[in-house]
């Protein structure tokens, strides 16, 4: 691609994109250290890149991406992982912007890591997945672990069996935004059809059109949920939905993986961004520093963990299993705001506790 950066109109970073990117932010810190102990290579695929720079001059996805890499406590103790980072971006604008700010990036980088690969294509994602896909597939190759950031804007352009092939590895995994207003106006409109059929990987959508209201709004949630289960055979999934200054729901991201320890730091992450646990994030309410400084209420866990453990003793293991793939929350609210409070109340016990109100591995806990 040509160098020289062109002009191209930046655009605004609304709340709900700066959320977005700490929720990205947060999870990439946790994902290259964990993944880079066991594989020699590592593939993170931002299909839709954008520019890689706000106006208000914050950094894009592909930026925070790869500074969070880079400037990562552990990246020096990670030199025998080989991180391969794709940038797709279908306007040449945008694309040749983006390169520009790689190679400023890359400049006061020197000497660049040699075991970090960037590279930036001009093409549309679909075309790009396919080909990537076809050519793995003549090889008889597999891809990477890889982590693909799928951040369109509207319905068009990610069908459900383009996602299917991309994540049809073992430790695929995938960030993906939904369209929820577009979806929630247009489904019993009958003038996109084809585009929501090949977005949801099925006609269902169109009862969607038969509701109104919430009872529409968790319709399309579930049935895209439900088809990322189904087709993409994703046994994890974490939704959290971004709502605009107007109250009305713009998008949901869904993050879909077959790793509990995934699940886990992304809930995690999530639950920095919406405190109250409801995986949501509203403009509105953005710069309300009370909101990110609330306590985490786990009185629903307490309640949950007392009725489905009822008569057992359990270890903390299998307990922290349990609340990251069974439950809304994370692990690190287990110990200290949830047994811990449990303990000072009589409601659990354990006998081969060290020390009241810890729990480090192999401790029991009895829940009467
Ligand atoms: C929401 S923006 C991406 C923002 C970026 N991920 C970020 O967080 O900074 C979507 C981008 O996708 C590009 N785009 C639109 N259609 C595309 C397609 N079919 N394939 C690849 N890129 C596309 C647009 O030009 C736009 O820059």
């Amino acid at each position: 691609m040509a160098r020289g950066r062109k002009a191209v109109e930046l655009w605004d970073r609304p709340p709900h994109t700066a959320a977005k990117h700490q929720l990205l932010q947060e999870y990439l810190g946790a994902w290259f250290p964990i993944l880079a102990k066991y594989n020699r290579r590592l593939f993170y695929y931002d299909a839709f890149a954008g520019p890689g720079r706000y106006k208000s001059g914050d950094d894009g996805s592909p930026l925070i991406a790869l500074k969070t890499l880079i400037e990562h406590d552990y990246f020096t103790s990670m030199p025998r992982t080989e991180f391969v980072f794709l940038f797709n971006e279908q306007d040449p604008g945008c694309a040749e912007h983006l390169e520009g700010l790689i190679d400023e990036l890359k400049a006061t980088n020197k000497p660049w890591p040699a075991n970090v690969r960037v590279g930036v294509t001009n093409n549309t994602f679909i075309e790009l997945t396919t080909d990537l896909l076809d050519d793995l597939d003549s090889r008889a190759a597999k891809l990477a672990p890889t982590f693909a950031f799928v951040d369109p804007v509207g319905v068009k352009a990610t069908p459900m069996a383009v996602l299917r092939r991309l994540t049809d590895f073992p430790k695929g995994e995938l960030l993906v935004y939904f369209a929820h207003e577009a979806v929630f106006r247009f489904c019993g409109a009958g003038n996109i059809d084809q585009a929501l059929t090949d977005l949801f990987g099925t006609e269902e959508y169109k009862d969607a059109g038969l509701l109104t209201g919430s009872q529409r709004s968790q319709y399309i949630h579930d049935l895209y949920k439900r088809q990322l289960h189904e087709v993409c055979n994703f046994p994890y999934i974490q939704s959290f939905a971004m709502y605009d200054h107007r109250g009305k729901r713009l998008y949901d991201l869904f993050y879909c993986t077959r790793e509990p320890i995934g699940l886990d730091r992304m809930k995690g992450a999530m639950w920095k961004i919406a405190p109250s646990g409801d995986f949501s994030f509203r403009d509105r309410f953005a710069n309300q520093d009370v909101i990110f400084g609330a306590e985490v209420d786990t009185t629903p866990l307490q309640s949950h963990l007392l009725t489905h453990f009822s008569g057992q003793a359990v270890t903390i293991e299998a307990i922290v299993d349990h609340v990251i793939v069974a439950t809304p929350y994370a692990s690190g609210h287990v110990k200290r705001a949830t047994l811990a409070v449990m303990q000072r109340s009589g409601l659990i016990s354990s006998p081969n506790q060290k020390r009241k109100g810890t729990f480090t591995d192999g401790t029991i806990v009895i829940f009467p």
